[in-house]
């Protein structure tokens, strides 16, 4: 497993550990990071730090891995190095669960021309290529405006912008300091509403199941001009069937035939109707720990994801049934905050994770 030392990774390894006690199953796990001090974290069985995966000796770091410890399946788990991954793993003779390369970590622009192909309801974009477009998306969209980088995650230079000045200031400032030029960002139509997630399994084109969930709280929020901080402290199970329709629309959109986990970000604009943000194969960075959580509280196996997704890629049949919508009870909350560990609430009702 690779980038086992991040968030996502860290509560897809605390996932497989219990679903080892649950499932009376054992695995060896060979994690590998390239942050050395996060590498310390998870419960694996055997640490390397990895290159980059940019480096070109990624590719061969994994491969010897792989040999040394005879793999039988290999899970990268940051969608930056399974984009990789997933370009090398058919030479590495192991088994995997990835999505075509394309599917992982495509650019929001590339994104948004899949979706609006799809008919996929999604905010109207202009993409920046010097910036008199920024005029001419103020002049086409009217404000605010939503602006932000083509690549990567998180909300990564991402801002609400009133005017285009605004706008300008803001791609000016990242050229001048070198971080990005204009023709790297896009704007997008500002959507006010309800900030929303969808996880979902594909197994050859067939769902295997999803849920929905409403991102309430991001932790360290005043760190960020945007108050986004990339993954939320507190978040609640929500049943919307059209926004979850619009997910798997968009899943569908991006690849006709999904195979893997999929994610995607759904804003609501101004009338309450969802509107796709992003749509990419990767995992969304709770989703393993919603399954370590919901599994644990109830002592039900089903709801661990990652227990799922490890045994349908290793062995192609489904170890349980499973609903393909809404795998977890509407209106649990999960509640996490740096060093405090997480919570489980639904009604009245409080449960201690760990
Ligand atoms: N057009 C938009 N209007 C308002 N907020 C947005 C818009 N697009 C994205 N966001 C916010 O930024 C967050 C991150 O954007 P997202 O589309 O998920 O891309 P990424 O996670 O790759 O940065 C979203 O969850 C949402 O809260
Ligand atoms: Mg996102």
């Amino acid at each position: 497993m690779t980038g086992c030392g991040g968030i996502g990774g860290f509560n897809f390894v605390r996932a497989l550990r219990l679903a080892e006690k649950m499932a009376s199953r054992k695995y060896f796990i060979a994690g590998t990071d390239f942050n050395p001090y996060y590498l310390l974290m998870p419960d694996v069985d055997v640490r390397a730090r990895s290159p980059k995966h940019s480096d070109p000796s990624f590719k061969e770091f994994v491969a010897k891995l792989v040999k040394e410890h005879s793999i039988e399946f290999v899970h990268p788990h940051p969608s930056s190095e399974a984009k990789v991954v997933a370009g090398f793993v058919d030479e590495l003779g192991v088994k995997h669960y990835l999505p075509r390369p394309e599917d992982i970590a495509p650019d929001k622009w590339t994104m948004y021309l899949k979706l609006v192909e799809g008919g996929v309801p999604t905010p109207k974009a202009v993409e920046v290529r010097t910036l008199e477009d920024v005029d001419r998306a103020f002049e086409e969209m009217g404000s605010p405006l939503w602006i932000r980088a083509k690549t990567g995650a998180g909300g990564r230079l991402s801002l609400k912008v009133n005017n285009p000045e605004e706008a300008k200031l803001w791609i000016r400032l990242h050229e001048a300091q070198g971080r990005a030029r204009a023709c790297d960002f896009v704007i997008q139509e500002y959507m006010p509403g309800r900030d929303l997630a969808f996880d979902s399994l594909w197994f050859e084109g067939e769902l295997v199941t999803s849920y929905l969930r409403e991102r309430l709280e991001y932790p360290l929020r005043h760190v960020s001009l945007t108050g986004i901080t990339g993954t939320p402290s507190v978040a609640r199970i929500v049943v919307d069937d059209e926004a979850s329709e619009v997910g798997l629309r968009a899943v569908k959109a991006l690849n006709p035939r999904p195979h893997g986990f999929y994610s995607v970000d759904i804003k609501e604009d101004q009338d309450g109707r969802p509107r796709v943000t992003e749509v990419d194969g990767k995992w969304h960075t709770t989703a393993p720990l919603w399954g370590y959580a919901v599994s644990k509280v109830l002592g039900d196996l089903r709801y661990n994801i990652a227990y799922l997704y490890l045994e349908l890629g290793l062995r192609g049949e489904m170890p349980f049934d499973v609903p393909k919508l809404n795998l977890y009870p509407e209106g649990l909350y999960l509640i996490r905050q740096l060093d405090a560990g997480v919570v489980l609430r639904r009604g009245e009702e409080v449960f201690r994770v760990a």
